[in-house]
């Protein structure tokens, strides 16, 4: 146990911190103004982009257009950030390599039925109306026709009245490696808006349907730059083609204002540029009105600085097309109407669940190709047809009702788990609630699972603010996660008020020994104020030697033993100031709790910020923090050896508990369609349950063969043995319990007159009576000179107990005694702790 009166410095530090960290400062007006400025320049910048976007048409952004061309209709640039062409020199040559591949995508996903594309006239196959939902797949990278560095980039020149940060090194966002995993999260506007196509020459066509949606990617590039990367995107979305096109939008690059220009065809280009002349247009009066209060800059691609700031730091741009697949397999024999309304009838149910009897729920899939006109390459969805099916299946995942409800169901399930948790608590309990059996447990093995506990009810109860449809879910864990964090938290309380005058004792027994050693002559167990109210005499290094010195004040009753502690108190002022007898055992426990909450806060941020740690890195430390939970056993098997107790906590409670703290775990690191998308890890999961299978075998191994099996003698400290081996030899000198010793008793061999003489030299086993259940007790005694350590013998020793006043009696019945008392039935000398 550590210091319990040291005041924790570093948490106070921590608090402080945090504190600071939240306080506004002294500057803060001054840059409220600084920063209204920018943020009324951007406003203003993006006026003059809304103007361009209005005016302009479908034609006008083509970059590679020819010279002749060029003289007569225009340089094929737009007068916005990132569009113009030399000044911002982005390798938009690659548009329409970019525009082929999604036209590519689209065709595959939407075949061609008796060599019709009728994709392109919009009378495909039915699609989803509502795509919000998350899917996950892998991407390859491909790179673009030019290499762009970032020094080939003058961004004080191109992006003027800002300070740029870090844009003379490798920008944010640069995808290196070849492939990687990629996580992509689509919200739809509620809203479609409907619009009139163009004649069908001019296909491809839009289908008449559009909202607006946005997006978030998360892109790992384990195999390149090992960082993931997370921007969000905004777009739109043609419900009855499935084609999605999002872009990001920074300082550098006016994204959203040029995506009418970057689709694949006019009838595209003009759904798209009225949707958003009227819905931009909305956002920027809006953030126009409320400038002062709300910083966040409208469709900001990064989502570390969502604030306007004169000090941006620049990252590679993203153009995403995306083709949502078909959720019905292609059948010849339905009409696009028909499974038409079967989509629709799966997805009113998802809306509004009635119960109406519908199929399965198909998944959500894309195919999804990604550009960036700044940094040149492309990233592809891996799937076919350029790689087979088996391999990789593009982006798959689920819509979003489906998603909320399987975390509901988890939510459920882990508050579940967690009242399985608190009913085996509540049965321990029930059976560790004398001093005796609470000086057995170990603090700490409790200590992890009210620290966890808490921590989950910490998650629950921050979630539970926005959890929308989580809501009850999310309380009934939060609620399970409380109850079991307080009733853990009371037993350790409990556990720790028995347990703390252990500590003070082994402190003053060194202070004793480090001093001359003649300062006082008590024993330290009567030193200690809170030990005459204590049942538990001692501590673990307890030797026979030592209680018997305690034995007259044991045997004297209550009254002496208060006196001996009053008179103890001063003497103990005397011999050692600086240990201060003001601090309660609550306190200390206070202590404690504000260390765990502590230490849960920073595991909490740690585990928070891990999300943006290397994938490697951060699978290595929730490994490590998996292992050291699922270790929780550990301390108890420790506490076992020390104090010679072969068994502290029942059976049901240690299964139960491992079996119950594995399975959320388990979820994560196997289950692949976890909701978090997490990768799964089977062989981590398996060395976890490994490690905590070992350490309930050890457990079992302490509870039969005894708990210092295989620990060398002098490793633990010297604890009396309750199970003694009982040697023949030792007759003489006393060894054996009184009523064993009489070898002539007339009873003592009564069961053996039918033996005969080579068993009875073997094993002569001796008869007594146990005086607590006055039964017959049958003990061995080994021959003079004869081998003790067979396996045989150490279970025929676990039958009868020896206390160290030489009574004997049967295991059970003096384990059922020890529970509530720890003195020998029949002299009352006090027994030392299982
Ligand atoms: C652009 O918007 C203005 C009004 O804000 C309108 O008068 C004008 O016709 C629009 N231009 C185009 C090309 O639609
Ligand atoms: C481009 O737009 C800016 C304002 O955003 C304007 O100052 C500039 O004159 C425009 N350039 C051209 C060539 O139209
Ligand atoms: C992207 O990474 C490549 C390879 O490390 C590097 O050559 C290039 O300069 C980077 N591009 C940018 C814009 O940082
Ligand atoms: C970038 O442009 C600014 C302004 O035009 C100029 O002063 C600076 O020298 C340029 N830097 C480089 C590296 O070309
Ligand atoms: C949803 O679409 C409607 C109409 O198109 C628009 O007014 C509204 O601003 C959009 N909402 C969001 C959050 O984009
Ligand atoms: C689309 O899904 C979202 C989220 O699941 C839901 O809020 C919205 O009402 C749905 N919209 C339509 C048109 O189905
Ligand atoms: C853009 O919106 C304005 C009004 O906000 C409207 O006058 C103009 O015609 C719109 N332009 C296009 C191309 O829809
Ligand atoms: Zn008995
Ligand atoms: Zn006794």
């Amino acid at each position: 146990m550590p210091q319990l009166r040291r005041p924790p410095v570093p948490a106070v530090v921590f608090f402080f911190f945090i504190i600071w960290l939240f306080i506004p400062g002294d500057d803060l007006p001054a840059q409220a103004i600084i920063l209204s400025d920018v943020a009324s320049q951007r406003i203003k910048s993006y006026h003059d982009a809304l103007d361009i976007l209005n005016q302009t048409r479908w034609g006008d952004f083509a970059p590679g257009r020819d010279a002749e061309h060029a003289a007569t209709i225009g340089d094929g640039f737009l007068n916005l950030t990132g569009f113009r062409g030399e000044k911002d020199g982005f390798a938009w040559e690659d548009l329409e390599r970019f525009r082929e591949r999604g036209s590519e995508l689209s065709h595959y996903a939407v075949p061609p039925v008796d060599g019709q594309q009728l994709w392109d006239v919009a009378a495909g196959e039915a699609m989803w109306t509502n795509v919000s939902g998350i899917v996950q797949g892998d991407w390859v990278r491909k790179p673009g026709s030019v290499v762009k560095r970032y020094d080939e980039y003058n961004l004080t020149d191109s992006v003027p009245g800002l300070d740029w940060m870090g844009d003379k090194a490798d920008w944010a966002r640069n995808i290196t490696g070849n492939s990687g995993s990629i996580l992509l999260r689509v919200d739809g506007n509620k809203t479609i808006e409907v619009y009139e196509q163009l004649a069908v020459d001019e296909a491809p066509l839009g289908g008449g349907l559009i909202r607006n949606v946005k997006g978030t990617a998360t892109i790992e590039d384990t195999t390149g730059s090992g960082h993931t990367w997370e921007m969000r995107l905004w777009g739109v979305h043609w419900p009855r083609q499935g084609v999605i096109l999002m872009t990001t939008t920074s300082e550098k690059f006016e994204g959203i204002f040029g995506l009418p220009h970057l689709t694949p065809s006019a009838d595209y280009f003009q759904s798209s540029q009225r949707l958003l002349n009227s819905t931009l247009a909305g956002v920027i009066a809006r953030k126009e009105e409320n400038v002062l209060i709300d910083q966040t800059m409208p469709w900001n691609s990064d989502m570390d600085n969502p604030l306007y700031s004169a000090y941006p730091s620049p990252h590679c741009e993203f153009i995403v097309y995306a083709q949502v697949h078909p959720p019905l397999p292609q059948n010849h024999e339905t009409t696009p109407i028909e499974s038409e309304r079967v989509i629709h009838a799966i997805e009113s149910e998802l809306e509004h669940p009635l119960g109406a009897p519908i199929e399965k729920i198909p998944r959500l899939r894309m195919s999804t190709v990604i550009y960036s006109p700044d940094c040149g390459f492309f990233l592809e969805s891996k799937g076919p047809p350029d790689f087979p099916p088996g391999q990789a299946q593009h982006l798959v995942g689920l819509r979003n009702e489906v998603h909320v409800h399987h975390i509901k169901t988890w939510l459920l399930m882990y508050a579940l788990v967690v009242s399985g948790q608190v009913f085996l608590l509540k049965d321990q309990m029930k059976e560790t609630f004398t001093p005796s059996t609470m000086g057995r447990v170990s603090f700490w093995t409790i200590s992890v699972m009210v620290v966890v506990d808490g921590m989950t009810f910490l998650a629950a109860a921050t979630w539970v603010s926005s959890a929308a449809s989580t809501f009850l879910p999310t309380l009934a864990l939060m609620f399970a996660a409380f109850l079991s964090m307080t009733i853990g938290g009371s037993f350790l309380g409990k556990i720790h008020e028995v347990q703390l005058p252990e500590s003070r004792n082994r402190q003053a027994a060194d202070r004793t020994t480090s001093n001359s050693g003649n300062t006082t002559s008590t024993p330290s167990e009567g030193a200690t104020p809170g030990a005459g109210a204590s049942l538990l005499p001692g501590p673990v290094t307890a030797t026979p030697a030592p209680s018997r010195v305690n034995l007259p004040q044991g045997q004297t009753g209550a009254a002496p033993v208060v006196a001996d502690g009053a008179s103890a108190v001063p003497n103990l002022a005397r011999a050692e100031p600086e240990e201060a007898p003001t601090q309660t055992p609550r306190q200390a426990f206070q202590d404690i709790i504000v260390r765990y909450i502590f230490t849960g806060l920073c595991l909490s941020a740690l585990a928070i910020s891990s999300t943006t740690w290397y994938p490697v890195l951060r699978s290595i430390f929730l490994n490590l923090c998996a292992f050291c939970y699922l270790a929780l056993w550990v301390p108890q098997i420790y506490r076992n050896v020390i104090r010679n107790c072969r068994k502290a906590l029942r059976w049901r409670f240690v299964v139960g508990q491992s079996i119950l703290r594995l399975l959320p775990i388990a979820y994560f690191w196997i289950y692949k369609g976890n909701f978090l998308f997490a990768t799964t890890d089977l062989r981590a999961f398996a060395a976890l349950s490994a490690w905590l299978w070992l350490q309930i075998c050890v457990l079992a191994a302490q509870d039969m063969v005894g708990p210092r099996f295989g620990v060398p003698v002098g490793w633990a400290p010297e604890a009396w043995d309750y199970h003694p081996v009982l040697r023949e030899d030792n007759l003489e000198g006393g060894g054996l319990p009184i009523g064993l010793v009489v070898d002539d008793h007339p009873g003592l061999d009564r069961t053996h007159e039918g033996h005969d003489d080579q068993q009875k030299r073997r094993s002569p086993a001796r008869v007594i009576d146990c005086s607590i259940c006055r039964e017959i007790l049958e003990v061995p005694v080994v021959n003079a000179g004869d081998e003790t350590t067979s396996v045989a013998n150490a279970f025929a020793r676990r039958m009868y107990m020896v206390t160290p006043c030489r009574h004997i009696f049967h295991t059970e019945c003096l384990e059922g005694w020890m529970k509530f008392r720890l003195q020998c039935p029949i002299c009352r000398e006090e027994l030392p702790p299982l």
